[in-house]
């Protein structure tokens, strides 16, 4: 079965996050200050984007320094009941089984309405006389609810860490799943990443599972688009719709266009509908979305374009009759249009080297690169001798080469022999 791989490597010690040293360490000397008696401030507040690593790392920082550790969602505390909970578990600092413990609430931005500032507020009373460390987290530290809790906490930001400390990880992680990894390519994802670590380290599955090399090419092709979050949420909303609106409401969502969108359902469906019938109806629907869509292109009518959208979505949604859900399965990059770009960045190829001949021929390059191209991949295949002679007279680049004989080695030994 799958499994995520922000959940397959997440760190389990501190030495394996990346970024936010300063403020890592000055979490540990707050925890380890307990050790000499109740610091000033009896809760450090952590805040920060998604992704960084905030939860992480206090996960980490309780197992590396071996305390009891619990962790809540502060959601869970709008009951009074798990309120008194919590005032018991921090009214001591050691556990029943001597060791210290460590209480972390997590997600505090969860907590909305009117309720809620009861939650807030039975929060900030039990910080005050807090027996043991508490750690608060959440994405703003200065929404104005927080603003009396604020004064109890020893307040650290966690910043998004830089492109350089993601690549590492992402070598990490590429080392454990045997995968041969470009610098180039996880360079490339860490960008695109923005300092999100978890969406980086979802890019590269969605990009690199099953591989065993990853190269530039095979990244950077969804360079165009956005960060893909959307899409996966997008893809959720459809292939695990409830409902027909819900479903299509995705669109909405989505920051591809809908033929875009075609493609990455089109793509997925097959693994996420795994009965056979439910499969069969899915694509039955994406059939006929299609032949609507194949109705615009000839006629231009773009009021078919809602039948698309009904048969794409709520068509496959509906779909889902008989199929489990078991485990976690990944959502897939489209492969038709990567086969599309890959294919476009071959004819380019071949047109440069069509240029080269027609240089010296006299024809045209697309002739050229229909005509004499295929000639020249058998004889650079088979005489390195006359290919280096041939490529000298062509004035071909290095990487032109590569292409016609299509393997790096003969490439060197023909670029050796020319010069
Ligand atoms: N700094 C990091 N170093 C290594 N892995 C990381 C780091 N940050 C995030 N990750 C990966 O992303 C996953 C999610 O990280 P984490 O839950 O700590 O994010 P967060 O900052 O708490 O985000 P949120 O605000 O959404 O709760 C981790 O399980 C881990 O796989
Ligand atoms: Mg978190």
């Amino acid at each position: 079965m799958f499994a995520a791989w922000t959940v397959k490597h997440k760190p389990k010690s501190l030495n394996e996050i990346v970024g936010n040293k300063d403020a890592i360490q000055k979490v540990t000397d707050w925890i380890k200050s307990w050790g000499k008696g109740i610091p000033k401030k009896r809760a450090i507040f952590l805040y920060g984007p998604p992704g960084i690593g905030k939860t992480v790392a206090v996960e980490a920082l309780a197992h590396d320094l071996n305390m009891e550790f619990v962790e809540n969602n502060a959601s869970d505390y709008r009951t009074e009941d798990a309120v008194n909970r919590f005032a018991g578990l921090a009214s001591q600092y050691g556990s029943l089984f001597g060791g210290k413990r460590i209480i972390l609430l997590d997600e505090l931005d969860g907590l909305t309405g009117t309720a809620d500032r009861g939650g807030v507020k039975a929060i900030t009373d039990i910080v005050k006389t807090a027996q043991c460390p508490i750690v608060l987290i959440a994405n703003s530290a200065y929404d104005p609810r927080f603003s009396n809790l604020r004064l109890y906490c020893l307040l650290i930001e966690f910043k998004k860490p830089a492109a350089g400390d993601v690549v590492k990880r992402l070598e990490w992680i590429c080392d454990q799943e045997g995968i041969q990894a470009d610098e180039s390519a996880l360079k490339f994802v860490a960008q695109r990443s923005e300092g999100d670590v978890r969406s980086a380290v979802n890019d590269l599955q969605a990009l690199a599972q099953g591989k065993k090399k990853l190269s530039y090419e095979d990244v950077s092709w969804f360079g165009y688009r956005d960060r893909q979050d959307t899409i996966f949420n997008v893809l959720r909303m459809i292939l695990y719709g409830k409902t027909c609106v819900g479903a299509k409401q995705a669109v909405d969502m989505a920051d591809v266009d809908i033929d875009m969108l075609f493609e990455w359902i089109y793509e997925n469906v097959p693994a996420h509908l795994t009965d056979p019938r439910d499969l069969a109806q899915a694509m039955d629907a994406l059939s006929i979305a299609d032949v609507y869509r194949g109705r615009i292109r000839a006629t231009q009518d773009w009021g078919f374009t809602r039948y698309v959208i009904d048969y794409m979505t709520a068509g496959v949604a509906m779909a889902r009759q008989n199929t489990k859900v078991h485990g976690w399965i990944p959502f897939k990059f489209p492969e038709r249009i990567q086969m599309l770009s890959r294919s476009r960045a071959e004819r380019a190829m071949q047109l440069s080297i069509g240029q080269k001949i027609k240089r010296k021929n006299h024809i045209s390059a697309a002739r050229a690169s229909k005509q004499v191209l295929p000639y020249l991949r058998i004889i650079f295949k088979n005489d390195v001798n006359m290919a280096a002679g041939l490529a000298k007279w062509l004035d071909l680049a290095p990487e032109m080469i590569g292409y016609v004989v299509g393997s790096e080695e003969k490439a060197k030994e023909i670029i050796d022999l020319m010069s």
